[in-house]
């Protein structure tokens, strides 16, 4: 498996955010995380990536516990991942975003005093350039801000995967995209996948869910109510009442 979750918790005062979730991906998937708002998938998200820290369990990544690491510690060893809200640099080019995605890989402390300054080279460009046409973002020295907001998120990806990830994590990346684009992203996904990458897909758009994913687990409330294949998780009775309670709620 390229990641393991063993058990991981996480409270926020008497909210059980995430509930003694066990999570098993293996390299060269696309695994569903789904469950209704406030299930839990976000807050999971960061346990994983290291921006929050977990209370208890643990978590491998390629064979090494990687439970206590921080977010740029992550990221150098092949954890890459996207925020539901768009949080780009929004003062700096498109293509300048993109390099500071790529910087990320670097950021280890050996490195940072090998390279204080950290100036971008020929080749950090050009690859950069490369993935921008790979997500059909035509505008490199266009303000990150000034783009519209399916724009935005495509870039949110693109500097994701600057850091050459071999795991990616996306947050609802088709949230505010129309259905061309949430196409796009569908096909994108397939041919990472097939490159060899390894991803994570929170969505709440079911069509792209089962279209992209081999497996997927279904949060609610904190805890792992359900793991299966897209046909099995469409059929489960469980799920749907899961579902069906919070629209209940809303
Ligand atoms: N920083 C925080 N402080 C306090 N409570 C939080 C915090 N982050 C999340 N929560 C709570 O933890 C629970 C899980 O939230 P989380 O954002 O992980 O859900 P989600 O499944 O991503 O929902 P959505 O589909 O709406 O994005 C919710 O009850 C939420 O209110
Ligand atoms: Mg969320």
């Amino acid at each position: 498996m390229l990641l393991e979750c063993d058990g991981i918790s996480k409270r926020f005062g008497g909210v059980h955010a995430v509930a003694e979730v066990d999570l098993a991906v293996a390299p060269g998937q696309v695994f569903g995380l789904i469950g209704p708002n406030g299930a839990g998938k976000t807050t999971l998200v960061n346990l994983i990536s290291g921006h929050l820290r977990i209370d208890a369990g643990a978590i491998r990544f390629a064979g090494a516990d990687v439970t206590r690491l921080a977010p740029h510690a992550l990221t150098a060893r092949g954890i890459a991942r996207t925020f539901q809200g768009v949080r780009l640099f929004k003062g700096l080019t498109v293509l300048e975003n993109v390099l500071v995605g790529r910087h990320a890989r670097m950021r280890s402390d050996v490195l940072r005093r090998l390279w204080p300054r950290g100036a971008p080279d020929r080749r950090d460009r050009e690859s950069a350039g490369l993935l921008l046409e790979r997500l059909g973002l035509k505008r490199p020295q266009a303000l990150a801000g000034e783009l519209a907001y399916g724009d935005q998120r495509r870039l949110e990806i693109a500097r994701a995967l600057a850091s050459e990830p071999r795991l990616l994590i996306l947050d609802e990346p088709a949230a505010g995209m129309n259905p061309a684009e949430s196409a796009r992203l569908r096909e994108l996904m397939r041919a990472l996948v097939a490159e060899g990458l390894t991803i994570v897909l929170i969505e709440h758009d079911v069509r792209l869910v089962m279209g992209t994913c081999e497996r997927v687990a279904v949060l609610n409330f904190g805890r792992k109510i359900a793991e299966g294949t897209p046909v099995e998780i469409q059929a489960s009775p469980i799920v749907r009442e899961a579902y069906l309670g919070s629209e209940d709620a809303a």
